[in-house]
């Protein structure tokens, strides 16, 4: 029967005597000396030194990518603002400020007009002189040598507005012109109350186009989200928008103060400012 040898041959030792169990006994013998104690310790340190090499490498090239994409401060400064004199002197931070966006509960600078409401807008900087830009950083900060300048005699420079600081007079003047404050102001005759009306109107509609396209220009991508609440007496919640939220702001004050050290002389002489020079560029009116 062909079965049979093919049985037999299966189970027969080898000619070299050695059974084929032993073989594989040995061969297991020759690799548990190759995996001795110290050889694994070997290998285990380079394991552990190639690793620790790995990470380090790894760790270093996540920071040195995170700096690039990361940028700092001042590069996201020079992306979103105009140069700046102020920049020169400060730092321009960031914080988390949380907005009072009360509907009901009036803050000073939203109350009727009094001695008192004039003074916050005050303290805010709204009033504040024009600003002395030394003549060397003019053109980095995007003045040009034929704008108006101060008498070299009175050190030369030029005069100029902290542009944050006029869009707050401008909102304050919208403030001040509002249907149930502008008796009061006109009575007063202060500030651009001293013109006649119809320059009084395109102050005010200088102000509100100026301060619609400042915030167009720094559209607020943020979100309002609701709430629930309930009058005494409703029997049922109603939804309303909460304007309580929070922002990334400038550190505001810091730049007030600026602007405050950094004004002209409260009085000045007749000849302070540097007449135009032939070539300078005369506007043929208020632009
Ligand atoms: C907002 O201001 C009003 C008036 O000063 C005050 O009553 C209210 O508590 C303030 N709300 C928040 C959320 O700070």
């Amino acid at each position: 029967m062909a079965a049979v040898p093919l049985l037999n041959g299966s189970t027969t030792t080898s000619e070299d005597g050695f059974d084929e169990s032993e073989k594989l006994f040995a061969l297991d013998r020759r690799s548990k000396h190759w995996l001795c104690k110290d050889n694994i310790k070997w290998a285990l340190l380079g394991c552990s030194l190639l690793g620790v090499t790995i990470g380090l490498s790894v760790g270093v090239a996540i920071i040195v990518v995170q700096s690039w994409q990361t940028p700092s401060n001042l590069s996201c400064l020079k992306q979103s603002s105009a140069a700046s004199p102020i920049t020169n002197d400060l730092d321009i931070t960031y914080h988390i400020q949380h907005f009072n966006g009360s509907f009901l509960n009036e803050n000073i600078y939203r109350q009727a007009a009094s001695p008192e409401v004039d003074a916050a807008w005050e303290a805010l900087g709204v009033n504040y002189r024009s600003v002395l830009v030394p003549q060397e950083i003019g053109e980095k900060v995007g003045l040009a040598s034929d704008q108006v300048q101060v008498n070299e005699k009175y050190g030369g420079g030029f005069p100029a507005n902290v542009e944050g600081l006029h869009q707050l007079h401008c909102l304050n003047l919208l403030r001040q012109s509002l249907y149930y404050n502008i008796d009061y102001y006109r009575e007063k005759g202060e500030g651009a109350f001293q013109n006649k009306d119809h320059i009084l109107k395109k102050h005010v509609s200088h102000c509100l186009d100026i301060i619609r396209q400042q915030l167009m220009c720094t559209v607020d991508i943020g979100v309002l989200g609701q709430v629930w609440y309930k009058n005494e007496g409703d029997e049922y919640p109603n939804a309303f928008v909460d304007f309580n939220t929070k922002h990334v702001c400038r550190n505001y004050d810091d730049i007030r103060k600026w602007a405050e050290e950094h004004q002209l002389p409260d009085e000045v002489p007749e000849d302070y400012l540097q007449p135009p020079r032939p070539g300078d560029r005369i506007y043929e009116g208020v632009p």
